[in-house]
């Protein structure tokens, strides 16, 4: 694939996107994050000198700041949400991924906010009058308090909690929109809140979290159910941080075991458990995981993001050839990017990745999208604001946004519908 200039065309009708999620971008949301955030900002900011490399403590000073770890006002996409549209269509982008933010929507049990139905209303038709399709997600981490205060996602009644919700955001905007993912990556829901417990509620059993499994998974299928009760038409997926694991040792054999186990219980079991309740995969993708039996390696790639994470763009091509092998629904890729301050690596790493993705729609994949993560910097979670994974970045003081030059290389890509290498 190395060699001269050339220029790679997507097929027709290809999806160029960019996601957000609520919670990161809103601003003012008050839900069980809001609430943990404040608890642990101070502690956050303490623990970066360990956490950190050096590099990055020089380069991000504001990690030692417990500002950083509360989300605030974030944004405040919800209330700039026209001038943050404006400018993904002047990017070229056909497509817009956005996230309901539950807490909002049913404030306290069984009451529902129609203002703020309303107010989404508004934001998916922003979107549609802009040219692009609207992508849902219904659930991107965050649980409104009256459900975090009975046990969240282990309530017995979390699937209804959660389907009863969907139906209602359904029922009001099944009108505008089509595209719906239910939940935002449940395996890293449950390795980081319930297996590393470093984010809300902090759980570090195996037992619960084979509970949130049969929990969240309950909870799409059961969605599903009442979504496509409302209209055939509304195409449903879940979101699926989906990692590829290779082992260290070619052929070691206890590697490779280790490498299905983590492929089993990190990916595709996430399927089976939504017994094929899917009109789409919506395929995450940010890295590799090597893994050497019992563990996995430290990265050895000098190719970072300023999270330390490795640049490995072929892993997104092993993934959509695998996927195409155990499943036949379409693909969309509702994640992909980088947090790179200085928007230094982000055009290479949009068009190394797009390279690969292309080449598995020639051999035959049915990839019908891309987005990328994300349009705008944004509140990272447990990290705060200092990760930077904008196409525009954000100045957090004054709410500027300035659209970065790979943004502009991403523009050229999204309204050409090919890459020039
Ligand atoms: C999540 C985003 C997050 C991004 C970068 C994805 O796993 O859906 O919320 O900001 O990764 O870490």
């Amino acid at each position: 694939m190395e060699g001269k200039e050339r220029k790679i065309e997507f097929p027709k009708g290809f999806l160029w996107g960019a996601a957000t999620s609520a919670h990161q971008v809103e601003g003012g949301n008050v839900n069980d994050w809001s609430e943990w955030e404040k608890k642990n900002a101070e502690h956050l900011a303490s623990e970066a000198k360990n956490k950190w490399q050096e590099w990055q403590q020089e380069k991000f000073p504001e990690m030692f700041d417990p500002q950083n770890y509360v989300s605030g006002r974030a944004c405040d996409h919800y209330n700039r949400y026209e001038e943050d549209l404006d400018i993904a269509k002047s990017l070229g982008l056909n497509a817009f991924r956005i996230s309901i933010e539950w807490s909002r929507i049913e404030p306290e049990e069984g009451k529902f906010d129609e203002r703020e139905i309303e107010h989404y209303r508004k934001v998916i038709q922003a979107i549609r009058e802009r040219g692009m399709e609207p992508f849902v997600c219904l659930w991107h981490y965050t649980l409104p308090l009256w459900l975090a205060e009975k046990k969240g996602i282990l309530n017995k009644r979390f699937p209804e909690y959660f389907a009863r919700y969907s139906r209602y955001i359904v029922k009001n905007l099944g009108d505008i929109c089509k595209f719906w993912v239910t939940l935002n990556e449940p395996s890293v829901v449950i390795s980081h809140s319930y297996i590393e417990g470093i984010r809300p509620p902090e759980k570090k059993n195996l037992w619960l979290a084979w509970r949130v499994y049969k929990k969240m998974m309950g909870a799409h299928n059961l969605s599903y159910r009442y979504i496509k009760e409302i209209s055939e038409k509304n195409q449903i997926g879940f979101a699926n941080h989906i990692k590829y694991f290779e082992p260290y040792g070619r052929n070691s054999t206890l590697d490779s075991l280790v490498v299905r186990v983590a492929g089993y219980f990190g990916n595709w079991i996430f399927y089976g458990l939504s017994k094929n309740k899917n009109d789409f995969i919506a395929l995450q993708y940010y890295f590799r995981f090597r893994l050497k039996f019992p563990r996995r390696m430290i990265n050895e790639n000098k190719e970072l993001t300023d999270l330390g994470w490795e640049v490995f763009p072929k892993g997104i091509y092993y993934l959509l050839k695998e996927i195409n092998k155990r499943y036949s629904f379409p693909i969309y890729i509702l994640e992909n990017g980088l947090a790179d301050a200085k928007d230094k690596k982000r055009e290479k790493f949009i068009k190394d990745h797009l390279r690969w993705i292309h080449k598995a729609i020639q051999e035959g994949v049915d990839v019908r999208g891309y987005f990328h993560w994300s349009l705008l910097d944004n509140f990272e979670w447990d990290k705060g604001f200092w990760p930077r994974f904008g196409l525009v970045e954000m100045d957090y003081k004054t709410l500027e946004r300035k659209i970065r030059p790979s943004a502009w290389e991403y523009a050229k890509i999204c309204k050409e519908n090919a890459v020039n290498l």
